[in-house]
């Protein structure tokens, strides 16, 4: 597939060209190409070891492509360092929370904010985060590590926010949460999204998730972009009911 295909509209955020990702000979992306627009929730779905982490580690720098070309707002990234990328406005929500274990949530939430220089506007953006997620303010002197998973993840957003990036690239968010935790974080998601404009790639396993809330969905099939379409079409088509969303 070429990537005039898999790309739409000329207000790209976020746009992959013909990636190709290698961990030593083992080739983990194939051609992958897709496009994230001005504002939009854009899903990344597939099975186990499909190369969905591959693709959010060579967006922000962190395994190089072979092949291929990744622009950010018009800029050429896929040469940059992940912290330059972090400060042209990509920031990552990534796989298993990893925060800071042995910092307070406080002081996650500033190293969230290392890239920024205006002290004033952290404070204040930090007060936002509280507003966003109470959870985050009612533990803000604990240590990360004595939080639960559900919280760790409210904390991992918070720190991403405080980045003030214009895309969020998130690795499945609702991976070993309970169901109510789930829920309430894809509302995050969608609030984050709608108030704040932020463009999100959203990396999921749970596919019914994340396309109820995306306006498009890549799926990727060991390492292959294999079909792409409208969050509505992908949720009715067969071949994606039967795969991936749990439908007989
Ligand atoms: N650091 C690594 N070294 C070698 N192979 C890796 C590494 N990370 C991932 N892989 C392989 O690349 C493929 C894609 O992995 P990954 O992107 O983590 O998939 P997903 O996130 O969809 O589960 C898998 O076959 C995996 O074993
Ligand atoms: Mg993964």
């Amino acid at each position: 597939m070429t990537s005039s295909k898999l790309t739409w509209g000329d207000a790209n955020v976020l746009k992959l060209s013909n990636i190709d990702t290698f961990y030593g000979p083992i080739q983990a992306l194939r051609n992958v190409s897709l496009s994230v627009e001005q504002g939009e929730i854009v899903s990344l779905l597939g099975g186990n070891a499909c190369g969905k982490s591959t693709t959010m580690k060579t967006i922000l720098g962190l395994v190089r492509p072979r092949q291929g070309e990744i622009e950010f707002l018009g800029q050429r990234i896929e040469k940059l360092s992940p912290s330059a990328i972090v400060r042209a406005g990509i920031s990552p929500v990534l796989e298993a929370r990893r925060l800071f274990p042995y910092l307070t949530v406080y002081e996650n939430l500033r190293m969230g904010a290392y890239v920024r220089k205006d002290k004033k506007e952290i404070l204040e953006d930090i007060e936002r985060m509280y507003d966003l997620f109470p959870v985050v303010k009612d533990r803000y002197r604990q240590l990360a590590s004595t939080l639960s998973g559900g919280e760790q993840q409210m904390v991992a957003m918070a720190r991403a926010l405080m980045a003030r990036p214009k895309l969020l690239i998130m690795d499945e968010p609702s991976m070993g949460l309970s169901p109510l935790f789930v829920d309430k974080i894809f509302e995050i998601i969608q609030q984050i999204n709608q108030t704040r404009g932020v463009s999100i790639l959203l990396v999921e396993q749970n596919a019914n998730m994340a396309l109820s809330i995306a306006s498009r969905g890549y799926v990727l099939q060991t390492g292959e972009i294999v079909l792409y379409d409208t969050a509505r079409k992908l949720l009715n088509n067969p071949q994606m009911q039967k795969a991936y969303l749990g439908v007989a």
